[in-house]
């Protein structure tokens, strides 16, 4: 996300410890103490008494793995960069006004407002060591309570509170992105100073949102978290006593079936309505979208159109093939909630549009594509229109093409998913790729040509088969920190002391 650091960190005032940092100044200077490394990292956690929710599991697991890794400066990263979210971005944790439901408002980094994407992303870190802490359910062998003694809330209430906002947000405003602090929280409403001129249809509720870009993988996240919780919970009565998920799963198979809609009537050729539109007054071409709001044409295919990406920015063609993917899984994942709930209807419901998107991937996504031999081969687009158009690159933001294996879609060894990640990760085949002596990764648009993404190469290693390839990746990741240690979103590829953001 591209915005100005809009509101800072409030201090928290404490008896006699020192005010609390502003965490995106704090982590720009080096920290003692310094590992042994070649590139002696810093430790760049805040205070413990500035961290923002305590997680003993956390604490645990970081003593674990460090103890594990035998690079010095591999493990100081992880040690910096993992407990991030706990440590600065949950912003605020308590109690819904109206039935008392367990609410997290968490930020995107430096800006005071929670994306459905990050927030869930921003958790799922955290699934490894995440347990269930209610009585009287599955699993009962092995069951452990997650809260330890010195911890506010549980990792567990944790999830459930993000999931609990999210499906308040998506029922005020289910085409929006970013929201703004509830209510409850007490916190002032972020102000978006990009987003003030902007025009969208269907308009969002002014009271919770802090931008309104449709972005496919915002309700694909949402599913994947409930998920996440499900499965390393199954905390059932969790999902049927929660006032909003049910009906946030309603809104969300509505809003996908109208995404489906393709642009002209396929019988008379009259213009349909656009099910959604979105104009900014900009200079940047990826902030806005053509056709006056509605973007590039579409054929109905059977995928949900997105106007925008992952990245935020704006979509080149209507169908995202990464994005659909991922709502394909999520589908599937979220449809066992329902069932375990007792909405068969529902779950059937989430099944049969999982169907239609998951046949349209494999018809339309999957293209031919002329080799530099002359061959044809057959590989996954990034984007495609329905008429035969399809772009060819990838992107840093997940979904990515190259995270796919990640989405739950594929296996990494499935051969049309290797020919595009030898494609996406090619200077030939994606236009993209960011090279240079700092580092070498996929970067986007969003940053611009010459702007590799840390973020790409973790989802290189995390998707890597062979050992070598992890390793290389690795060295990399350790030395573009411009000695800060923590992980940028981007880095100048010819200047690894240039660099946007860091988390
Ligand atoms: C986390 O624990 C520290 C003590 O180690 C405490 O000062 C701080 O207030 C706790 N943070 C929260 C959010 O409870
Ligand atoms: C075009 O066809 C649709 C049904 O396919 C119909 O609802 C609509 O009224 C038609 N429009 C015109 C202008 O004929």
């Amino acid at each position: 996300m591209k915005l100005p650091v809009l509101l800072l960190f409030t201090p928290i005032i404490s008896a006699q410890l020192p005010l609390c940092p502003n965490y995106a100044d704090y982590s720009k200077t080096r920290h003692p103490p310094f590992t042994s490394g070649i590139h002696s990292l810093p430790f760049q956690r805040p205070p413990p008494h500035c961290r923002t929710f305590n997680s003993s599991a956390v604490e645990s697991h970081i003593v674990q793995l460090k103890s594990e890794i035998a690079d010095p400066d591999l493990a100081q990263l992880f040690e910096n960069a993992w407990p991030n979210t706990l440590d600065t971005a949950v912003r605020w944790f308590g109690r819904g006004a109206e039935d008392d439901e367990e609410l997290a408002f968490i930020v995107t980094g430096d800006i005071n407002a929670m994306w459905l994407r990050d927030s869930a992303a921003q958790v799922r870190a955290y699934l490894r060591v995440l347990e269930p802490d209610h009585e009287g359910e599955e699993p009962s062998v092995g069951y452990k309570v997650g809260k330890a003694e010195g911890d506010t809330a549980s990792l567990a209430a944790l999830f459930r509170g993000v999931i609990n906002l999210q499906a308040r947000y998506i029922l005020s405003s289910p085409f929006c992105n970013a929201f703004q602090p509830p209510a409850e929280a007490g916190i002032p409403r972020g102000v978006n100073e990009f987003a003030m001129a902007d025009a969208v249809a269907p308009p969002p509720n002014g009271e919770t949102v802090f931008e309104c870009k449709f972005e496919i993988d915002s309700l694909a996240a949402f599913l994947h978290l409930s998920a996440d919780y499900h499965d390393a919970t199954h905390h059932t009565a969790f999902f049927s006593s929660a006032k909003n998920w049910l009906p946030a799963i309603r809104t969300i198979l509505s809003t996908l079936r109208t995404m489906q809609s393709p642009t002209y009537d396929p019988q008379n050729g009259t213009v349909l309505p656009a099910g959604y539109t979105f104009q900014r007054q900009t200079t940047r071409a990826t902030e806005t979208t053509d056709n006056d709001g509605r973007g590039h044409p579409a054929r109905r295919t059977g995928m949900v159109r997105t106007a925008f990406r992952p990245s935020d920015d704006a979509a080149a063609l209507p169908y995202n093939i990464p994005g659909n993917m991922m709502i394909v899984t999520g589908l599937a994942r979220a449809a066992t909630i329902a069932d375990a709930v007792g909405d068969k209807s529902l779950a059937d419901k989430m099944r049969a549009l999982q169907g239609e998107i998951d046949e349209a991937v494999k018809k339309f996504g999957i293209v031919p594509i002329l080799t530099e031999s002359g061959d044809i081969e057959r590989v996954y687009a990034y984007e495609v229109d329905g008429f035969g158009s399809a772009l060819h690159m990838d992107d840093a933001n997940v979904p990515s093409l190259l995270s796919i294996p990640l989405l739950g879609y594929s296996s990494s060894t499935d051969e049309v998913y290797l020919r595009t990640r030898a494609r996406v990760l090619s200077p030939e085949g994606n236009g993209y790729l960011m090279r240079g002596p700092a580092l070498s990764a996929v970067g986007g648009p969003h940053v611009g040509p010459g702007w590799a993404w840390p973020m790409a190469s973790i989802v290189r290693v995390l998707t890597a088969e062979m050992d070598d390839e992890i390793r290389g990746e690795l060295k990399a990741l350790v030395g573009s920190t411009s000695g800060l240690g923590l992980v940028h979103e981007s880095v100048n590829t010819q200047d690894g002391g240039q660099w946007t953001r860091q988390r």
